[in-house]
């Protein structure tokens, strides 16, 4: 089994982790000052979102130079060295890789834009067809200079890279093969399951859904068929996975929408030979009901049994905060991480998950993100009602750290986003010393999860619910000799579960883990 297969991801916003300069920007070095302490919760890897130089009109995920760092993150020589530093702390490390579209300040867009490459970089057409990008409205943008239109799935400064082009697909890769011969684990790959359209850009058909969804992506009146998911794109994962292989061992996790049957596809065909990893998002929206993640996992070991392998994922820079979907009870939270963490697949927590840091409100005028810019016209009480926000500096605020100025993230008079009011009881340094805290409950779970491969390399068996009671949730995790039983009661009422003639008591809103010698936790 690869190494990314069994390990577990703790992801990074790096403008909101740690500022070690005084200017409000978490940076590169403040993520170096605090490797120590994600090693000391028990994450194995790291994944960085971008850093790369960029105009940050998406924070990052508009890339102006894939192989320079933008200053306020640092340098090449900061990068360097946290990727050293990583690997010093026996630690993976995963850089963001945005291969689908660049900046309009790359320079790549600027020559197209002037007609000035051979080929195009970019795809350029003269009217626009009926194409809905991904966060609504059409996708065509129109260049003044060039006076044609140009796609951009995502947003309008966000041009995407005509891969059909070779000298497109083969100047990314070396951009790719930059990072890895600097050390880097492999990457996190922003929508790549866009990266090619049809060639011939066939309208796309009608559809009655209005709003895109994590199982699918169809919506604003349209059926992406032409615009996401095209047999080329597969196949260039398994392109992407052969240059890795000049490498070694690099995890390639693929940000992908679509049902499951079709993101697995990414992952690869029969074999792990695609990307070998894909966010399985759909349960970013969860419901807490034993019912609800008993079908859950049904159906992800149908559709990834091995040696495919799922990945958990509740938060990310995107959606609204998992304990924020729990109205911030952190008891529930406990329960949450105790199913991720040892169910069957990689763990991916965002930043500030294991201390129940929670969404903030910000009102969109004053959103930075340009999402918050686009849905502004839009009453608020649409997006309560969806259970989201359109404002993802919501749940980007400052980490954390303890209960001083700035929560500790920043010695600056002023950080990028506000620091969120709960930091006073909600922070790093208040948790640690509390022992019944939900970042030492992780850490606890975590110590359990990394010394015990069937947690890591074990089968996963469900627990009919017909033999739990209401509520309940059980599975076993076996490897070789090694067996575990774990009972998630997620019910306010204490149960009694019947297991083999034993009868084990669970707590309201709590779990258990049972080895052969008895309870463990
Ligand atoms: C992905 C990223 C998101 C970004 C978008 C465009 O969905 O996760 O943060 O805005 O792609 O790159
Ligand atoms: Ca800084």
């Amino acid at each position: 089994m690869p190494w990314y297969h069994h390990t577990s991801i703790y992801q990074i916003y790096p403008r909101s982790f740690y500022d070690s300069n005084g200017d409000g920007i978490g940076d590169i070095q403040g993520i170096i000052q605090k490797l120590d302490y994600i090693k000391s919760i028990g994450y194995e890897s790291i994944w960085c979102s971008p850093f790369f130089k960029s105009p940050q009109q998406d924070f990052g995920y508009d890339v102006s130079d894939y192989c320079d760092i933008a200053p306020e993150y640092g340098t090449l020589a900061d990068a360097q060295q946290l990727i050293d530093e990583t690997h010093r702390r026996g630690m993976k490390i995963v850089f963001d890789m945005v291969m689908n579209h660049t900046s309009v300040e790359h320079p790549w867009f600027k020559k197209d834009a002037a007609k000035q490459n051979d080929a195009d970089y970019y795809i350029w057409r003269d009217k626009p067809n009926n194409w809905k990008s991904m966060t609504g409205g059409s996708g065509w943008q129109y260049s003044p200079e060039r006076k044609q239109y140009y796609w951009a799935s995502f947003l309008p400064f966000q041009p995407d890279l005509n891969y059909r082009n070779p000298e497109v697909k083969k100047a990314m890769l070396d951009n790719v093969r930059f990072w890895l011969r600097r050390g880097v684990d492999g990457f996190r790959l922003d929508i790549f399951n866009v990266i090619y359209k049809d060639s011939l850009l066939r309208d796309n058909p009608f559809s009655w859904k209005a709003i895109p969804d994590e199982k699918n992506p169809n919506g604003f009146f349209q059926q992406f068929k032409y615009t996401i998911n095209q047999p080329e794109s597969m196949a260039f994962a398994k392109e992407l996975r052969n240059v890795c292989n000049e490498f070694g061992d690099r995890i390639l996790l693929g940000e992908v929408s679509g049902n499951r049957k079709i993101i697995r596809k990414f992952s690869g065909e029969e074999k792990n030979d695609g990307l070998g990893l894909v966010f399985n998002f759909e349960m970013l929206r969860f419901k807490f009901k034993a019912k609800y993640f008993d079908e859950l996992v049904r159906n992800i070991e149908t559709d990834f049994p091995e040696p495919f392998m799922p990945v958990y994922v509740f938060s990310n820079h995107d959606r609204r905060r998992s304990i924020k979907r729990l109205k911030d009870d952190t008891q529930k939270a406990k329960l949450l991480h105790l199913f991720q963490l040892t169910v069957r697949g990689v763990p991916c927590m965002y930043y500030g998950e294991e201390i129940g840091m929670t969404d903030a409100r910000i009102p969109f005028k004053k959103g930075l993100d340009p999402i918050a810019q686009k849905m502004k016209k839009y009453p608020r009480f649409i997006f309560d009602l969806a259970g989201e926000t359109p404002n993802r500096d919501e749940l980007r605020t400052p980490m954390q750290w303890n209960d001083s100025a700035n929560a500790g993230f920043s010695s600056a008079g002023k950080t990028w986003l506000p620091v969120n009011k709960d930091f006073i009881s909600v922070n790093v340094d208040a948790e640690q010393k509390n022992t019944g805290s939900l970042l030492n409950y992780i850490q606890h779970i975590l110590k359990i999860r990394n010394s015990n491969e069937a947690f890591t390399k074990g089968s996963l068996e469900l627990i009919p619910q017909k033999e739990l009671p209401g509520n309940v949730l059980g599975y076993k995790r076996k490897y070789g000799p090694s067996e575990f039983t774990v009972l998630l009661n997620l019910s306010t009422k204490d149960k009694a579960v019947t297991l083999n003639a034993k009868t084990i008591q669970v707590p309201a809103i709590s779990g258990v883990i049972l080895s052969s010698n008895g309870k463990i936790q």
